[in-house]
């Protein structure tokens, strides 16, 4: 196991993630689509936000809990739904959920896991679990995972809505990853030279359950390069309109979230359709690579939506101070995807333990910093710019000449 206590940061976790994974794998979870600009994007639309300092304010009872939906969770963020934990740890699904349940944050499982959602309940029966579905043409095999969360008291449901047209991701081309595998002699040679991860992570599987591969897709569609199955790939949704999200809202008797949403008018049609919170997100780069980051877009969404919805944000989380950034500008709390997967890689339960503490104990000197003490304390006084929005928008405003609607000077 990579030696924790000396990752000192999210970057430091991944980078021991990038030695300890197979080229393939790494950058699945790593890398963005096409030239990789809205996944930079995302990082520096964090960076170019500055806080104002405030001190002297009777730090000692500070809180970094909040309400979700009407309960506690003990710190402003949550994991974010991504489908590779699994690949990361031997069972690292698990391993993640485990983590997230001691920290009392909540865990979204992706439909494309390795773990089935009824395994995860009966790892963390009683923490906070929300489920994401990517809709597919096939109606009866989303209904068939949905009503598997619904019958197992599942918190949320959340509705990814930005699939439809697929995906420009040209390294896993290149270098020969899919999931479920598929033989191929790239992916044969990247698998050959990292022996440590064949060992600890794909040996245990053989031996213990067999291939990995989606563990909750139905029957039909469940394959691995072992089986010997006719491979039946299931349909992206192309057809999907709001209509199909308020379908699902009839079906589903909790939390409703759409995630995907990058303007206000998606946000309100995510409303109008029932979805009871949104996240703003453009999947952590992995989506469109022309698509605006999301901190620069949320205070539009907020102003759409804030009132009569729980808006969430994720897509470029590394620091604690970009989790109180998006706080301070309407997002109720946050998810992670990649920092608890780099977490996972290096260390399955402890490691995703390890990049919650960081990321938390950063959020914690932060809140010091601007001189709040609990989630509620957290305003837009806490930049040092006039108007951070204007921060990442000033060029789009200029160039839309919208600078006096969304808030006066750059
Ligand atoms: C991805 C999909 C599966 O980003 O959410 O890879």
């Amino acid at each position: 196991m990579t030696n924790l206590d000396r990752c000192y940061n999210i970057f430091d976790l991944r980078e021991a993630a990038q030695r300890r994974l197979p080229r393939g794998i790494f950058e699945y979870v790593d890398k963005g689509t096409e030239d990789g600009i809205s996944l930079e994007e995302n990082r520096a639309a964090f960076q170019r936000i500055k806080l104002r300092t405030c001190f002297l304010n009777d730090w000692s009872k500070r809180d970094l809990g909040t309400e979700i939906f009407g309960s506690r969770i003990n710190l402003p963020f949550g994991i974010a739904p991504t489908g590779s934990a699994g690949l990361m740890w031997y069972q690292g699904e698990i391993e993640l959920a485990r983590a997230a349940a001691d920290a009392g944050i909540p865990l979204t499982l992706a439909m494309g896991a390795l773990t089935s959602l009824e395994e995860i309940t009966q790892a963390v029966p009683d923490s906070r679990k929300w489920f994401q579905l990517y809709p597919w043409e096939d109606q009866e095999g989303n209904y068939e995972m949905v009503a598997r969360a619904r019958d197992l008291g599942w918190e949320a449901l959340v509705v990814t809505i930005d699939h439809a047209p697929g995906r420009g991701r040209e390294h896993n081309e290149r270098n020969g990853f899919s999931f479920p595998f598929t033989p191929n002699m790239t992916a044969a040679l990247d698998m050959a030279m990292h022996p440590g991860w064949m060992w600890r992570v794909l040996r245990k599987y053989l031996v213990n359950e067999g291939m990995p591969t989606n563990a909750n897709y139905p029957a039909r569609y469940r394959h691995s390069i072992i089986d010997g199955k006719k491979r039946v790939r299931p349909k992206r949704f192309e057809a999907m309109t709001w209509e199909h999200v308020r379908k699902l809202r009839d079906f589903w008797p909790r939390k409703l979230i759409v995630k995907s949403i990058l303007s206000g008018d998606q946000a309100r049609a995510a409303v109008d359709a029932g979805a009871d919170g949104i996240v703003v997100s453009n999947h952590g780069g992995r989506a469109f690579d022309s698509a605006v980051a999301t901190i620069d877009i949320l205070p539009e969404v907020v102003e759409a939506v804030g009132s009569r919805s729980t808006v969430m944000l994720d897509s470029g989380i590394r620091r604690g101070s970009d989790i109180l950034k998006a706080l301070a500008l309407g997002a109720r709390m946050v998810l992670v995807g990649r920092a608890t997967l780099y977490g996972t890689a290096c260390g399955g339960q402890a490691g995703a333990t390890r990049a919650i503490r960081i990321l938390a104990d950063e959020m914690e000197r932060a809140f010091g910093y601007v001189g709040v003490r609990r989630v509620s304390e957290i305003g837009p006084h806490i930049f040092a710019q006039r108007e951070p929005r204007m921060a990442g928008c000033a060029q789009t405003a200029q160039i839309l000449g919208i600078s006096e609607a969304i808030g006066g000077s750059a």
